[in-house]
């Protein structure tokens, strides 16, 4: 489901780039096992700071960036640094249903997109389909709580099919083989995490 304006606002701007650069970034890279990710996957990438973090903090030498927004993929594009051009591919695609081989990534990013999905266990399927054995799918997002929160649900518009607590969210893992390798948990507003295939 794509962004309203409000939230638009919110995630593409100096501030949030920030954070998403100077905090969350090097936090998730502590909580991964590997030293680097060569063949790299995001998905809901947005305005394309993410895939800028995966280059320059995960020692990617590929990343496909996707999002089903063609419009946060122009911005994507326009805000790409000229030397990760050759690095950095951008396509429009529905992380509920992947247009990529399985078994093909060493890592699968989500900066806080899974909460957009009409249905999120659809996605975390196909980023479990598209992860190699012993991939690693790193996220953040927010918990159901805060996205029942009034002022959440008066500024924002998410599926509800999106909403997820922390026990639904562990237990879907598990059932497509996904381990939890590392998590911070910040009450019942958000996780950060990264999960293991196999
Ligand atoms: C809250 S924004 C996060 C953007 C970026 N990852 C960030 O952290 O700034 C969620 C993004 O997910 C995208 N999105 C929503 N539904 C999607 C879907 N089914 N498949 C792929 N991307 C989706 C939206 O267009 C939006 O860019």
């Amino acid at each position: 489901m794509k962004l309203n304006l409000f939230e638009r606002l919110i995630t593409d701007n100096p501030v949030r780039a920030s954070i998403q650069r100077n905090v969350e970034g090097p936090m998730l890279r502590k909580m991964g096992g590997r030293t680097d990710y060569p063949l790299c996957l995001e998905i809901g990438c947005g305005a394309g700071i993410g895939a800028q973090v995966i280059s320059e903090q995960f020692g990617a030498q590929k990343i496909i960036s996707t999002d089903i927004d063609p419009d946060q993929i122009k911005r994507a594009v326009e805000n790409l640094p000229p030397e990760l051009k050759e690095k950095v591919e951008f396509r429009v695609e529905d992380a509920m249903a992947l247009d990529e081989p399985d078994e093909k990534f060493d890592a699968v990013f989500s900066f806080g997109v899974l909460h957009h999905m009409e249905d999120w266990k659809k996605a975390l399927a196909e980023i479990a389909r598209v992860l190699k054995m012993g991939g690693e799918f790193f996220f953040e997002e927010p918990l159901r709580p805060f996205l029942r929160n009034v002022l959440v649900r008066t500024l924002t518009a998410h599926p509800a099919g999106g909403e997820f607590d922390f026990n639904e969210f562990r237990n879907e893992l598990q059932r497509n083989a996904i381990s939890i390798m590392n998590m911070k948990r910040i009450k019942n507003i958000a996780i950060f995490c990264v999960g293991k295939k196999g």
